[in-house]
């Protein structure tokens, strides 16, 4: 099976990712990591040189590509990934895929995601906490109407990697 974490900027997709795929015995995919390898260049850069629109389409396709191939994985996507094109539509019509949300509450977002902004572009502007909290407060009522759209979500608190993980892998069953 192929499970695809969705869910905003700081929601412990990947820390999370890492312990279910350890957990189901499948490898770990990271969709920022596949694309930084593809284009030779990290996330910031590619923001930078060549803006959002060309990051959201290689996004696109390197989703497919994954989500079309014969192997079962854990994918931890970006952010914005289920929020552009027909990626969400994607993901939850491809064989065999499950698609789950970590729902965080805002001010648990906010807190992590001010302590780690630098390497992230949408963010990386936002230079006070109430600056940064009214922007992905916004952000993430916008996105939340992709994000409900999983087949799973999962309400996070601050609950350890390894609670969250478990708490799939029980609902998997
Ligand atoms: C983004 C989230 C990032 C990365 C890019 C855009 C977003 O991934 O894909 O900076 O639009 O929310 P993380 O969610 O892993 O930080």
């Amino acid at each position: 099976m192929k499970i695809v974490l969705i869910g905003y900027m700081g929601s412990g997709k990947s820390s999370v990712g890492k312990v279910l795929s350890e957990l189901l015995d499948i490898p770990f995919k990271d969709l920022d990591h596949e694309i930084q390898s593809a284009e030779g260049k990290d996330i910031s850069t590619i923001f930078l040189e060549k803006g959002e629109i060309y990051f959201r389409k290689v996004e696109n396709r390197i989703l497919k590509e994954l989500l079309l191939a014969e192997a079962d994985f854990v994918l931890a996507t970006g952010g914005g990934t289920p929020c552009y094109a027909d990626s969400l539509e994607v993901m939850r019509n491809v064989e065999n895929t499950k698609v789950v949300y970590l729902r965080v509450p805002l001010p648990i977002l906010a807190d992590r995601l001010m302590a780690d902004k630098e390497n992230r572009p949408l963010l990386a502007h936002l230079d006070s906490k109430e600056t940064l909290m009214e922007f992905v407060g916004i952000h993430l009522f916008e996105r939340s109407h992709f994000y409900n759209q999983a087949e799973m979500i999962i309400d996070v608190q601050e609950d350890t990697p390894e609670t969250i993980a478990k708490k799939i892998e029980q609902r998997l069953l």
